[in-house]
């Protein structure tokens, strides 16, 4: 089970076990589950509100992916995720970004950092 520590700046570091392999497992999902105050609105991918840093701080290599189609509009609107790094995910199937949506971010079976809130 990965371990995911939240980080903020205004609320004391908190580490939670994870179950990796479901698809409905998301960062918010996770968040919410442990009474993680990471901001939120739609919950659908659209609207940014949930956007955080993620460290991949397991030593299995890079962070898993791949970002949702929703991710990638948001990022780029946001200016999170360069097409160059879009292009690149497309070819080597690693998220070439730090910042996701934590209500699109399926947990994989690695520890991660999150910081939030991150605007
Ligand atoms: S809550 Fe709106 S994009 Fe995640």
């Amino acid at each position: 089970m990965p371990n995911i520590t939240f980080s903020s700046p205004l609320h004391k570091d908190k580490t939670v076990y994870a179950v990796a392999g479901s698809l409905t497992n998301t960062v918010l999902t996770l968040a919410k589950d442990n009474h993680i105050p990471i901001d939120f609105g739609c919950g659908n991918g659209e609207c940014s509100t949930c956007l955080v840093k993620v460290t991949n701080l397991s030593a299995k290599g890079p962070m898993g992916g791949p970002l949702t189609d929703r991710e990638i509009v948001i990022l780029k609107q946001e200016g999170k995720i360069t097409q160059a790094e879009i292009d690149a995910m497309k070819v080597d199937d690693i998220v070439h970004t730090a910042w996701r949506l934590a209500c699109q971010m399926v947990l994989r079976d690695e520890d991660l950092l999150i910081e939030y809130p991150s605007k």
